[in-house]
């Protein structure tokens, strides 16, 4: 199969968050399967920094921008790299959404329409690079017009819309999408209107012959009015079309026997050197050097949907209890300050270092003897996986991907060899402090904690499945397609 994965962001060469992490796996991961993939991702500035060598194998014009299409190699793998080079769209400094105050790019409506018409381009093979696709898999709302527009062409490859996350909707105004010169046929209720707005996302789920998100549970709960925000009736009535798979890890970046940004590489047969890494860090940070105090970790983009809240508010209960904590993560501003001043007021049990810092995160899994992630809802969720891989055991609440990868320790989760963490009772501050109380007494027991360990770094979220899970939906989206 040809596959055209259109995405806007992938590691190693631009990353905000966990979409990045997959479009820089899953594609090299189908490839080992034996199929073409293509990666079409904007030439944004950052981009271009980390790109040696490209060619320009096509040329296009859109919203009176000449646009160039690079063709370059994704970094140590087979997978060919599409840059969509127009610099009013993309040459600009920092963040692909965010402006440096944080606030969204006034034209992101224009750059990401611009981007999906190039891939529209590419899907119908009409740059002349000879590359016929079979499906368009398309990654979130800045890929979500792809469908819709594929829709008005009488043959056209099929598609799937992965959702990494529904809050994020590209909204607009309706006359943006007139102002955009879209086509009149796809503005109507089950195309991308949207209470009278312009829904990219919308664009996605409506016309994609499969829909997916990145874990089963999620996939039931977007059909819900609390997760759904108001697209549960749409995703109800697409309910044959949608399925849920779970993200993979990139194994080559994420194996803590071989992870080069450690002071210590571990594995299972002497998990005893993971500690090196947590004094380390407890060095690094002026926190008491201590085997014996937990260490709990917290990496994450400080947005509402990542509990920030329910730790905020559970703090005062938390600094009593015999812990330390280490939080990394840059986003809000009010979420950030708030952070900072916990660390001020309780300098020898908190840690908050504000940024992006791809070092640190890994040494955080690898030091951290638990990683709190109580988020609000969570698609999937990576930094779990990346905690069960590397002895931290996570402790997360009862949504998305949280559920679908970590089991609750229980006696009988213990006898069956399943237990991998913590599953908070209820979602706020008080649940957050009782798993935390739950997980102390279990850390207390040193043979149970260990056992723990284990049986999370057993477990097998290798791309491979995923990736196996992925062309049996491809292969029925191109069958819905032709027939
Ligand atoms: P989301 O995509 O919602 O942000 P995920 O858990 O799927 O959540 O993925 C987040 C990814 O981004 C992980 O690889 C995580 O390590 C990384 N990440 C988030 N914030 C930071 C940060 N401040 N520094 C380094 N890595 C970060
Ligand atoms: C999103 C979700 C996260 C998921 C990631 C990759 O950003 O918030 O849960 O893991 O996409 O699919």
């Amino acid at each position: 199969m040809n596959i055209l994965f259109v995405t806007s962001e992938a590691y190693p060469l631009i990353k905000t968050g966990g979409l990045a992490d997959v479009s820089g796996s899953l594609p090299l991961a189908l490839q080992e399967l034996g199929h073409d993939v293509s990666l079409l991702l904007p030439a944004y500035s950052t981009v271009m920094d980390r790109v040696d060598n490209y060619e320009v194998v096509g040329k296009t014009r859109h919203y009176e921008h000449d646009i160039r299409l690079l063709e370059s190699k994704l970094a140590g793998s087979a997978v060919r790299l599409l840059l969509v080079d127009c610099p009013a769209a993309f040459d600009r400094p920092g963040n692909p959404y965010v402006d440096a105050a944080g606030q969204p790019w006034a034209d992101n409506a224009y750059r990401f329409a611009l981007f999906n018409q190039v891939a529209v381009d590419v899907a119908m093979n009409r740059l002349g690079m000879d590359w016929p696709v079979d499906l368009v898999h398309c990654n979130d709302w800045q890929a979500g017009l792809v469908p819709p527009l594929l829709s008005l062409f009488a043959s056209h490859p099929a598609s799937v819309f992965t959702i990494h996350n529904l809050a994020y909707m590209g909204l607009y105004d309706k006359q943006i999408f007139f102002e955009l010169g879209l086509p009149a046929e796809i503005w109507h209720l089950a195309g991308v209107e949207f209470h009278d707005l312009f829904s990219f996302i919308k664009g996605g789920l409506s016309y994609a012959d499969c829909v997916n998100t990145v874990s089963p549970q999620y996939a039931m709960e977007i059909q819900t009015p609390t997760f759904g925000y108001g697209l549960e009736g749409l995703l109800q009535h697409r309910a044959d079309r949608l399925s849920g798979i779970m993200n993979g890890i990139d194994q080559q970046t994420w194996d803590p026997a071989s992870d080069d940004n450690l002071v210590q590489n571990f594995d299972r047969d002497n998990l005893e050197k993971k500690t090196k890494n947590k004094l380390d860090l407890q060095k690094r940070y002026d926190l008491k050097k201590a085997k014996k105090i937990p260490l709990i970790g917290f990496i994450g983009r400080l947005v509402e949907q990542k509990g920030l809240d329910m730790i905020i508010d559970a703090m005062p209960e938390l600094t009593e209890l015999p812990l330390q904590m280490l939080f990394l993560g840059s986003g809000e501003k009010h979420y950030e300050q708030a952070l900072l001043s916990l660390a001020e007021q309780y300098p020898e049990s908190v840690v908050v270092v504000i940024g992006y810092d791809e070092e640190l995160s890994h040494q955080i899994e690898a030091g951290c003897d638990m990683f709190l992630m109580p988020s609000l809802f969570e698609p999937c969720g990576l930094n779990q996986l990346y905690s069960l891989a590397y002895a931290t055991i996570p402790l997360v609440t009862p949504v998305g991907g949280l559920v679908d990868s970590v089991v609750d320790h229980s006696a009988q989760t213990m006898q069956d060899g399943s237990a991998t963490g913590f599953i908070l009772e209820s979602l706020d501050g008080p649940g957050l402090v009782q798993a935390i109380k739950r997980a102390l007494a279990v850390y207390a027991e040193p043979e149970q904690w260990q056992q723990l360990q284990l049986n999370g770094m057993k477990q097998d979220f290798s791309w491979q499945t995923s990736a196996e899970q992925y062309v049996e939906l491809y292969e029925k989206a191109i069958a819905l397609n032709a027939g």
